[in-house]
């Protein structure tokens, strides 16, 4: 396909919101209140912040520059930018990791689709042990392995639209409605018996909190939550037009990234604040164990609003998975489909099968496979240790190397001012940011994740 004839997204707001669905996931609404829980509050906010702009940004603007630059997958993108290198191991990196957390990743999206049958057929009644109904409900194998089989097929029906008419077009539509549903959330939110004192934890910093520990969970979220290193954005922004402004862009995915993790804590918090004996330290779990009936308890005066609070909070829960699973199948997908030259369509039912089969096993590895263990961790522990914690920070540092040392600068400012048509004052706090700061922030993420 020559770069004439591949697909584009059409818009400029396609563009973020597409880019932005794929950052706004799980990791926002699930992972963050769960890491912020368990890592002081605001302290750790603070530092997710600067963690975004100072790591999170230059990584996601090289991701862009590599991706629009190249106008291919993540893998032939480095044969093209650095033929005859070993550069191209980095893009077929990401594209594994991208395979492999879809198959995970997946198994939790499945759990939101389960949480929203429950809460719109109303099955969270007081009284019900939350920890005992996650429980059955994770290792019921033909319970989960549907629910997998169900989200990989609703990823799959927005895939096989292709680009524009499927990815764009519905981030154009989920991507509103998400942010309507969070907006809508977060006013109710602050008429909760528990807001002030939620929002005094997720606002109010404690400086002793923060430790070492604190700063690289931090990173590791702002990570993670950005979609980088996986080949994501890479293979988005090679959808993008000539006339796309990188660094705005990457502004704008970030902004919203980040508006939706905190409004997730303006949620949660005082939500869990509401119940008495709840904790906001509870971990992964949270989201599932905790939440269910928080919010019919905190409105047991007007249950309508209960009922209506919890069923948009899983709606919100499913919608956010949905624009990331796209995301990661369309990393694999648009490999598989231009490496073996093979019609899109068979691409995305070679990546949707061999996802489903694998998300399945992960799914078990909750049940009947717990006994079922490589170096010590079940096939979920697994594919999330290898792909989050050691795929893909490794490759996002070697993505800021490749772009800081080894890529052309005049490549670099090319791309980043459009050819020298946008001002760029900030060019040489990039290109530091890339060449210094990035690798060694990220190698220590990378070392504190291994040793932990
Ligand atoms: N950023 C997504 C989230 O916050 C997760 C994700 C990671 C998606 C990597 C794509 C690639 O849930």
């Amino acid at each position: 396909m020559s770069a004439n004839d591949r697909a584009n997204f059409g818009s400029k707001l396609g563009v973020i919101l597409a880019s932005a669905g794929s950052a706004v996931g799980l990791g926002n609404i699930w992972r963050f209140p769960s890491e912020l829980g368990s890592n002081g509050g605001a302290a750790f906010l603070l530092v997710y912040l600067l963690c975004i702009m100072f790591l999170g940004l230059p990584v996601m603007v090289s991701e862009f520059l590599i991706g629009r630059r190249s106008q291919a997958n993540t893998a032939t993108a480095y044969q093209k930018l650095a033929p005859g290198s070993k550069w191209h191991y980095v893009g077929l990196m990401g594209v594994f990791s991208a395979f492999l957390i879809l198959s995970y990743y997946v198994v939790v999206a499945g759990w939101t689709l389960e949480y929203t049958v429950a809460s719109v057929t109303n099955s969270f009644t007081d009284g019900t042990d939350y920890t005992k109904f996650f429980g059955d409900f994770v290792s019921n194998p033909w319970k989960s392995s549907l629910y997998v089989v169900l989200f990989m097929l609703l990823t799959h029906v927005v895939i096989v639209r292709g680009v524009t008419d499927g990815i764009e077009r519905f981030s154009k539509v989920m991507m509103p409605l998400l942010l309507f549903i969070i907006c809508i959330l977060v006013i109710c939110a602050f008429s909760m018996p528990g807001a002030s004192e939620g929002l005094n934890f997720l606002l109010k910093p404690d400086f002793s909190k923060v430790t070492t520990k604190v700063v690289l969970s931090a990173m590791g979220q702002a990570f993670f939550s950005m979609s980088l290193g996986m080949g994501c954005l890479c293979t988005y922004a090679s959808y993008f037009g000539r006339d796309t402004n990188l660094l705005r862009t990457a502004g704008s995915v970030a902004a919203i990234d980040t508006m939706v993790a905190v409004m997730a804590g303006i949620i949660i918090f005082p939500a869990v604040y509401s119940v008495p004996g709840l904790s906001v330290d509870a971990g992964p779990s949270l989201v599932f164990v905790t939440l269910p009936n928080v919010f019919n308890i905190a409105f047991h005066n007007a249950p309508v609003l209960g009922y209506v609070f919890s069923v948009m909070f899983y709606v919100l829960l499913v919608l956010a998975a949905l624009t990331s699973t796209i995301s990661l199948h369309e990393v694999v997908t648009a490999y598989i489909s231009e490496r073996f030259k093979l019609a899109r369509k068979t691409g995305a039912y070679v990546v949707t099968i061999s996802c489903t089969v694998l998300g399945i096993l992960c799914s078990l590895s909750f049940g009947v496979l717990k006994g079922f263990t490589l170096f010590d961790m079940g096939l979920f522990d697994l594919f999330d240790f290898v792909s989050a914690k050691f795929l893909m920070p490794l490759s996002g540092m070697l993505i800021a190397i490749f772009t800081g040392w080894y890529l052309e600068r005049k490549i670099v400012f090319d791309e980043v001012t459009n050819y020298g048509s946008i001002r760029m004052p900030l060019f040489k706090l990039y290109i530091f940011l890339l060449k210094y700061f990035a690798p060694i922030a990220i190698m220590s993420i990378f070392i504190n994740e291994l040793v932990k």
